[in-house]
């Protein structure tokens, strides 16, 4: 039988290599079995992962995962052996923010920030899948994306602000 990428894994001192794509460039953690990519990611530096319940109900935790958002709380560091994972900080920078980083901010979406890195993931998916999203399905685009100091109303707004964006931006192409 073909073993999977997770079985090929050895424990070294108790701690696992494993190795993948972190914002296009290789990546290798040595993490624990019972480790979280989360707790994984955050203490090889990548903090721009916000830890929150850390039981997969707020999706602060929210990474692109082999092409799609997934809670990385959620996700046993040793299954990301072999993997594509992009954090919000493969999306922008404070120099160089990403046209929906900037859309958050002009629309005043952002409080604390707790949630935007997050919600930003789940937009960028989104677009990148439904160029002009309809409010409902912004809505359901961040349904997972829990916030504790906004409405959401500027959240969404910022949705559309990006979207309008990032398709002025394909046309001038
Ligand atoms: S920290 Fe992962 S869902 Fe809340
Ligand atoms: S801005 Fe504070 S949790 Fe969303």
């Amino acid at each position: 039988m073909k073993k999977n990428k997770t079985e090929s894994l050895t424990a070294e001192k108790g701690l696992f290599t494993i190795a993948l794509t972190l914002n296009g460039r290789p990546a290798e953690f040595r993490v624990k079995p019972n480790e979280f990519l989360l707790d994984a990611l955050r203490a090889h530096g990548w903090k721009g992962t916000k830890k929150g319940c850390d039981t997969g109900d707020c999706g602060s935790c929210a990474v692109m995962f082999n092409g799609k958002p997934e809670l990385a709380c959620m996700i046993p560091a040793v299954t990301a052996h072999g993997s594509v994972v992009g954090t919000i900080e493969g999306v922008g920078t404070v120099d160089r923010p990403h046209p929906i980083q900037e859309a958050f901010v002009e629309a005043g979406g952002v409080q604390c920030g707790f949630c935007i890195p997050g919600m930003v993931i789940s937009a960028k998916h989104l677009l990148e899948n439904v160029p002009d999203p309809s409010e409902a399905e912004i809505k359901k685009a961040l349904d997972g994306n829990l916030c504790r100091c906004t409405g959401y109303v500027k959240q969404i707004e910022a949705v559309k602000i990006a979207s309008k964006k990032l398709r002025t931006r394909r046309a001038s192409k």
